[in-house]
């Protein structure tokens, strides 16, 4: 079984670069864990250049535009992250939906880009209701239109109910039961865009106000293939906690 995967989504945090690097680099001295869980911190573009990624701690961004270069102010492109050493993308968070107006043809053409050059895509796919439904649908159906199936193998799917995310104002937590529920339905999708097979393999993670305690549930009885976490990344003794639980039992 692949090993399980575990992301830091870090958003707009922390306000400096001290802290950014003093936080990375006391995850990277405290899980000499690379042989039993992946990790990636996705941090804020103005630090990615300055931290330095190791066998360990991979390094990802939290968005990126769908061309290379050119007349685009403001924006970032995915082969400059490859540039200051990231290999992976988050695309599609339900927060540059709510915030910034983000439309899933947009998310549909950065994932395009990112994996043209070369990132590992972590899409994430929200529902703002408890039983997912047509919105995933939409989102799924919509965000991997014209893609090959062979992208799998560098495409994360992330099941992130929009009611379960910490900083909502909601403050419900998802039970493993339903992220399973949640990870099953998009299997369904995948199946039905791709075939059995590829939504069989496909990697679907958990997130939304996982924490140390809890992230052994959606890892087992969840069956999710890893987390990416939000609040709880912030603080980093935590976010190790949860890699180190991450690792243990063997899966
Ligand atoms: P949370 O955020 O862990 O704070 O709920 C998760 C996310 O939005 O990626």
């Amino acid at each position: 079984m692949e090993k399980p995967l575990i992301i830091a989504n870090w958003k707009c945090n922390p306000i400096t670069l001290a802290e950014a690097k003093r936080n990375f680099e006391l995850i990277k001295e405290n899980t000499k864990t690379a042989e039993k869980v992946e990790i990636v911190i996705c941090a804020p573009f103005v630090f990615l250049p300055i931290l330095k990624p190791s066998e360990n701690v991979k390094l990802g961004a939290q968005d990126c535009f769908w061309e290379d270069r050119g007349p685009f102010t403001g924006e970032v492109s995915p082969k400059q992250l490859v540039d200051v050493g990231c290999q992976y993308v988050i695309l599609g968070h339900s927060e540059r939906r709510r915030y910034l107006a983000e439309k899933t043809e947009a998310v549909n053409q950065k994932i395009k880009a990112a994996l043209g050059a070369g990132l590992k895509v972590i899409f994430c796919v929200g529902s703002e209701t408890k039983i997912p439904g047509e919105e995933m649908e939409y989102q799924l159906t919509e965000g991997l239109k014209g893609l090959d199936k062979r992208v799998f193998d560098r495409l994360i799917l992330v099941y992130e109910p929009v009611w379960a995310i910490s900083t909502t104002k909601e403050k419900v937590i998802a039970t493993p039961k339903e992220a399973q529920e949640g990870g099953l339905y998009m299997r369904k999708i995948l199946a039905s865009l791709f075939d059995a097979e590829t939504a069989k393999a496909a990697r679907v993670i958990y997130g939304g106000s996982v924490d140390s305690k809890n992230i052994r549930g959606f890892l087992d009885e969840g069956e999710m293939a890893g987390g990416l976490v939000g609040a709880a990344s912030l603080k980093s003794e935590e976010f190790i906690d949860i890699i180190k639980n991450a690792c243990y039992p063997e899966r």
